[in-house]
């Protein structure tokens, strides 16, 4: 099967198409930004964006995302040029720990892409199954908001 990963056409090999979509990407193509938290969809530190929506690998098969547009943090930057997210994720020094933080930065991108001016329920609502056991919430509601313009 093949899906578009990071904007590039990807083949999974037939023994990996069964597999969670988050170890495809972490084993089979090296892409390690997204993390194995909880393994049950409950936490969000897998998030990947699967044709424009905030996914959580962890559980979706591979071969769920046949021909879909798969994107990772891996594929945000343009080069040296950060994406916006990123950038203030970067200014407002918002990670802790660090473990949560791909998939909070992919659930934002996410989130602008569909609202590029949210409101602050807009974020809270968009944002509310990333978990961050260091409690970094208030930076990343800052961080989306300035990524959004608005800070
Ligand atoms: Fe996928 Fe927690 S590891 S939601």
């Amino acid at each position: 099967m093949q899906f578009t990963l990071n904007g590039t056409q990807s083949d999974v090999p037939a023994d990996w198409s069964n597999e969670p979509l988050l170890f495809v990407l972490r084993e089979h193509f090296g892409l390690t930004g997204a993390k194995f938290g909880c393994g049950v969809g409950q936490c969000g530190a897998c998030t990947v964006i699967v044709d424009g929506v905030a996914t959580r690998s962890c559980v979706m098969r591979a071969e769920d995302v046949e021909d879909a547009d798969v994107r990772t943090i891996e594929g945000l930057a343009q080069g040296e040029a950060l994406h916006p997210v990123q950038q203030a994720w970067l200014d407002l020094g918002v990670p802790q720990c660090g473990y949560c933080q791909a998939g909070q930065i992919m659930s934002a991108v996410a989130l602008l892409e569909e609202t590029p001016q949210p409101s602050g329920d807009e974020i809270d609502a968009a944002m509310n199954g990333n978990l961050c056991r260091c409690g970094t919430y208030l930076r990343i509601k800052t961080a989306i908001a300035r990524a959004a313009g608005a800070v």
